[in-house]
């Protein structure tokens, strides 16, 4: 069977596109106002994302959980001469990391051609994380974190007290905390960003052995299509709360509320991955000028075919 790829050529335009909507935010870093900071990015994501010679559809938009201006699920981007891709959006990944000058804004884009990418409501989500040096049978999400743990330290022949877990620092997660420092594991808690914090278990440099817990559903499906580069472990389950979040992943075609996805239920086929700095963060450096340039560093991944840090230098206008 013929494997049909995205194109290279596109793949460099979309680490442009993510570039410019980092710059775009750039210049709100720091402001107290992470509305204006992702409608900056989000407005710039869009004007170029319509440019392109493609029939791009947003799947995962941004917006409803922590209302910011949208590039909403459903809507159309790209000239329509193009291939038909499926897109999932995060212009500003971490608005408060970018309104309060913090480390580890990212504007994220994930791209895989039409019917590949997971439609996902603006819900929370389960998620557990492993780099590719854990077999894909010792960890799951229906285990007891103490079964995850027991397994990671094993089949990396290390101590429990060696094993880093990484996790939003929420209330929500307090029984899981409580469990992880009774095990003596060690916890890098998070205080937003869950796309980094689940990459974080790509590369040994991070020091992280499994990422965990609940966090955005959209940021989850962006993780999984990089994570599937790095061949690593993803698994999510949706948390439907309200009756609205029930009523949409209805409409969206989920009919059973509690399925666990794996990663390839996620994101099929080829996909691309692009994550620009914001502000400097554990994955990439953040916006910088010099002389008369910005400079931005870009996370890529393209199945199969390259996992690269991007520089990008754009004279400032
Ligand atoms: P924003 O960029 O939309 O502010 O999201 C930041 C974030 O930390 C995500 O990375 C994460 O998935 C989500 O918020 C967690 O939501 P909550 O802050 O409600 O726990």
């Amino acid at each position: 069977m013929k494997i049909v790829k995205i194109d290279k050529t596109l793949v460099d335009k979309f680490i442009n596109i993510t570039s410019m909507s980092a710059i775009a935010c750039h210049k709100h870093i720091g402001k107290n106002d992470k509305i204006i900071a992702d409608k900056a990015a989000t407005d710039n994501m869009r004007e170029n994302l319509n440019k392109l010679d493609i029939n791009g559809k947003v799947v995962i938009g941004e917006g409803e959980l922590d209302d910011a201006p949208m590039l909403y699920i459903g809507e159309k981007l790209g000239t329509g001469k193009g291939p038909f891709l499926d897109i999932a959006v995060d212009p500003l990944e971490g608005t408060n990391f970018a309104a309060q000058n913090l480390p580890g804004a990212l504007s994220v884009m994930a791209i895989a051609l039409k019917g590949n990418l997971f439609n996902a409501p603006e819900t929370y989500m389960d998620k557990l994380a492993v780099g590719k040096d854990v077999p894909k049978d010792a960890t799951d999400l229906d285990f007891s974190i103490e079964k995850n743990i027991k397994n990671i330290a094993e089949s990396k022949n290390k101590n429990i007290n060696q094993i880093t877990a990484c996790l939003l620092n929420r209330p929500r997660h307090k029984e899981i905390i409580n469990k992880l420092r009774n095990l003596n594991v060690n916890l890098k808690l998070i205080s937003d960003g869950d796309v980094s914090g689940a990459l974080l278990v790509t590369d040994k440099k991070y020091k992280v052995d499994i990422f965990l817990g609940i966090g955005g559903g959209p940021e989850g499906v962006l993780a999984a299509s990089a994570l599937d580069a790095f061949d690593c472990k993803f698994q999510g389950r949706f948390l439907f709360k309200t009756d609205k979040d029930i009523f949409r992943a209805k409409e969206m075609g989920i009919s059973d509320l509690n399925k666990k996805y794996e990663l390839h239920e996620i994101v099929k086929g080829d996909s691309v991955f692009c994550a620009t700095g914001i502000t400097t963060g554990d994955l990439v450096n953040g916006v910088k000028i010099i002389d008369k340039n910005f400079i931005t560093e870009t996370l890529v991944t393209h199945k199969n075919t390259s996992i690269n840090i991007v520089k990008k230098e754009v004279p400032i206008t």
